[in-house]
């Protein structure tokens, strides 16, 4: 049994819908083989695959991160520009593989423009230098006489593509990075980029460097650089074998937007700096079977579980209740690389979690509202942290959790109102009572349930629709809505309000 109290005055903030975002990576079949495939009866003109673009625009993604990861830690752009017989094949040493460049700059403009998002590009701060990150910039959004400028012009593009958001490295501090840095000598280095791409064109918006939000470096890093950045980004991957660790080491995004949040208000205080510095959440997801030397090599192609479905609502949630700081987040990835569209030369399927992503996205209003939550609460023995075979993260002492998670929010005028309600329970239903102060629903509303026959259903080639969505209406009764809450289910409710 669950109560869910909404008061509609209580107002935690306005919801940024970047952390609807994405992110795709030249990295197995993310780019080649998924966003894009030459000669591919499925592709258009440009070579991008048309089922995977009919797949993504349900997902309403806002900002879409590229070219990595730690691709981009070995990536010259200038590769990747102009006719394409001309452009070299690479060695690709962070993922042990060849790299066409037949994708590059100009293309993944164009993918932005189809999908109707913004363009975030991570720039090289491995093998790369101060001089290339100037230029890439100069590339995309310059309007002057320069040669950078007339380049794009040359390669067909009069117009500057406005390329807002840039990202200074990926994960500089990791063993894995190409070029990895000391937290004190990355500071260094990204002050002399972020000084140059910004005079290049001071209308650009910086995200540094951050690990887990949490760490060292992340601290050294945000104090070193505050000055100069618009976003503190933070990369998280959870999940184990365990059903109960994998839902709740969720919350473990919500530990380090705190911990963060709280280094950035230093930082800011401390410096007497005016402008807001907000956190990119640019890499997040359930990553935890395909880890291996081998599944790097192969594309990490992670298959996806209603477990991981109830996780990945269980990350937005927390999104959503940090929305005041959380102003971007990149869903790591997009397509077939630890991805909710899996795709074969034939075509392609939906995984688990593409349904929490695509009802969020497409019912989650603008303001998010501060909720209560009253019901059965769950302790999470620290022996199951690791969630069997997955990483350890320390979360037990984040819990009891409750096992109905949900979050509320309404438009500006509040005539609709959307609850998403996670049921993580693995075995039984919760019944739930929504109590409203300050309006009430004014008639039945639509609720989308995520669910399947258990918590391990996968979906696949050939049972696509194991874990789906179902459509229902509610009915509101004198005391309020009261409904049930199946066991191992997503509820996503939708109703118009009045006062
Ligand atoms: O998303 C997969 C990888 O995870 C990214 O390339 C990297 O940034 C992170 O380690």
């Amino acid at each position: 049994m669950a109560r869910i109290g909404i008061d509609l005055a209580r107002r935690l903030g306005p919801l940024d819908r970047r952390i609807f975002g994405q992110f795709i990576e030249h990295l197995g079949r993310c780019v080649y083989g998924g966003v894009y495939e030459e000669g591919s009866p499925l592709s258009d003109g440009q070579g991008f695959r048309r089922d995977v673009l009919e797949a993504a625009r349900p997902l309403r993604i806002p900002i879409l991160r590229w070219p990595g990861g730690n691709f981009a830690s070995g990536y010259h752009w200038l590769d990747g520009v102009g006719p394409k017989e001309r452009r070299p094949r690479r060695s690709e040493l962070a993922w042990y593989a060849e790299e066409s460049n037949r994708f590059g700059t100009d293309e993944f403009i164009a993918y932005c423009r189809a999908l109707g998002a913004e363009p975030f590009i991570c720039v090289n701060m491995g093998s790369g230098t101060m001089d290339e990150a100037q230029a890439w910039v100069e590339y995309c959004n310059g309007t002057g006489n320069t040669s950078w400028a007339t380049l794009r012009r040359q390669h067909g593009h009069p117009e500057p593509y406005r390329v807002r958001y840039w990202g200074l490295g990926n994960e500089m501090y990791g063993g894995w990075q190409i070029g990895q840095l000391p937290a004190r000598d990355y500071v260094t280095r990204a002050r002399a980029f972020a000084m140059v791409m910004k005079r290049t064109d001071p209308s650009i918006e910086l995200v540094g460097c951050g690990q887990n939000g949490w760490s060292e470096w992340d601290e050294i890093t945000i104090n070193g650089l505050a000055e100069f950045i618009d976003y503190h980004s933070i990369h998280l991957y959870t999940g184990g074998a365990d059903h109960y660790a994998t839902v709740f080491q969720s919350h473990q995004a919500e530990r380090a937007i705190r911990i963060c949040a709280g280094l950035i208000e230093r930082a800011r205080y401390a410096q007497r700096i005016a402008h807001p510095i907000a956190i990119a959440f640019d890499e997040w997801n359930v990553w935890w079977r395909t880890r291996s030397h081998a599944d790097r090599v192969g594309g990490i192609e992670e298959r996806y579980t209603l477990t991981d479905a109830l996780a990945i609502a269980t990350y937005l949630n927390g999104f959503i209740r940090h929305c005041r700081v959380v102003r971007i987040a990149n869903f790591a990835q997009l397509v077939n690389a630890i991805a909710p569209i899996f795709t074969n030369p034939q075509g392609l399927f939906l995984q688990t979690i593409y349904h929490p992503l695509r009802l969020y996205a497409e019912h989650t209003l603008d303001v998010a509202l501060d909720i209560h939550v009253e019901g059965e609460t769950y302790d999470l023995p620290p022996a199951q942290e690791t969630g069997g075979g997955g990483r350890v993260h320390h979360v037990a002492d984040l819990g009891p959790f409750g096992l109905v998670d949900a979050v509320a929010t309404t438009d500006a005028h509040q005539r609709e109102l959307t609850v998403a309600l996670v049921n993580r329970d693995r075995d039984r239903a919760q019944p739930a009572t929504l109590v409203l102060a300050g309006a009430a629903l004014s008639g039945a509303a639509t609720a989308w349930e995520v669910n399947g026959p258990n918590v391990t259903a996968i979906n696949s080639f050939e049972a696509p629709r194991a874990v789906d969505v179902r459509e229902r209406k509610i009915e509101t009764g004198p005391g309020g809505l009261e409904m049930m809450l199946p066991a191992h289910s997503l509820t996503v409710l939708r109703g118009g309000l009045r006062r």
